[in-house]
């Protein structure tokens, strides 16, 4: 079982897109059985998937909580029918839900509760968050039952990123050519190399898949500078996928909305969009399965 994080300590960049190009590649094209974790309080992601509700007690703006799961019988009285990843946090068991993808499973997000996540106390946070989540992909019946797990997460250096990078076989790292989401390449690469020198001989090494230039404009000579400017940079040369995706109406318009889920996979051969983000997609199955 591979688990792809998709990282950046910036807003924007496009996280949320390449995780759900990552899980509709490998379990539409592919036939991949894929579940996808949604650790952004924010759920943007579980809003692509699921029929997420407004949390009207959650403390962040725009909370969302889950809806009740097909499975649940009301007269249960362990739970209240909703799960989330964040449960993970609390010790309950994940039910993940079906989409209307074939083989794309989600455990999606909680607002509230992945925000508690992410406000732990720092003498804590080791053993209460960050630790948890790969604890969860380890069970036997995770294992056996999916082949790709791909885990969204918010622009944050904090627990719930370092939650994700610890539970990760492979990371990418999405970039616009932005002064504001370079700055922040470097932090990620650090914690990406804190992450491969902690690791024990005995677990899977982390992957560093790359950084991928996301809403590329090639007219636009900041970007092409910025570009170049990393390409100076050996040690973030190394890493630069080989390929961009442009800023593309077409990927704008596919957005996280439940009602009109509708897959950049589905769009004709010919499209611009389609082309970019199937090679990039067919990049990262060559990365994750052969390490070259
Ligand atoms: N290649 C692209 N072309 C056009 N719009 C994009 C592209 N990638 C992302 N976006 C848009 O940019 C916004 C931020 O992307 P998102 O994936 O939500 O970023 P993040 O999760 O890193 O905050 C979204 O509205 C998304 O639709
Ligand atoms: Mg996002």
């Amino acid at each position: 079982m591979r688990v792809i994080a998709s990282v950046t300590n910036k807003g924007g960049d496009g996280k949320t897109k390449i995780s759900t190009f990552i899980a509709e590649y490998f379990s539409s094209i592919r036939k991949k059985r894929v579940l996808v974790l949604d650790l952004d309080p924010q759920c943007n992601l579980s809003n692509r998937y699921l029929p997420m509700e407004d949390d009207p007690a959650a403390a962040i703006e725009q909370g969302k909580l889950p809806p009740i799961h097909p499975d649940y019988e009301p007269e249960d009285r362990s739970w209240d029918g909703r799960s989330s990843i964040a449960d993970i946090f609390y010790g309950d068991i994940i039910y993940p839900y079906q989409t209307s993808f074939e083989n794309l499973d989600i455990a999606p997000g909680s607002s509230d509760r992945l925000q508690a996540a992410e406000e732990v106390r720092r003498v804590d946070v080791e053993e209460k968050v960050h630790n948890q989540l790969k604890a969860f992909l380890r069970q036997d019946e995770v294992k056996s039952s999916y082949d790709i797990v791909v885990i969204d997460t918010r622009p944050s250096k904090g627990p719930l990123t370092r939650c994700a990078i610890k539970a990760a076989t492979d990371i990418i790292i999405p970039a616009q050519m932005e002064a504001h989401s370079l700055d922040g390449i470097a932090g990620m690469l650090q914690l990406w190399m804190q992450e491969k020198i902690s690791r024990q001989a005995h677990e899977e090494p982390i992957n560093l898949i790359g950084i991928l230039a996301n809403k590329y404009e090639d007219k636009l000579s900041l970007h092409k500078e910025n570009y170049a400017s990393l390409e100076e940079l050996p040690d973030i040369k190394k890493h630069l996928i080989p390929l961009k995706i442009g800023k593309r109406v077409k990927i704008s318009e596919i957005d996280s909305d439940y009602s009109r889920t509708e897959s950049i996979f589905n769009l004709p051969d010919s499209d611009k969009a389609k082309q970019e983000v199937l090679a990039v997609c067919e990049y990262i199955e060559r990365r994750i399965y052969n390490h070259e």
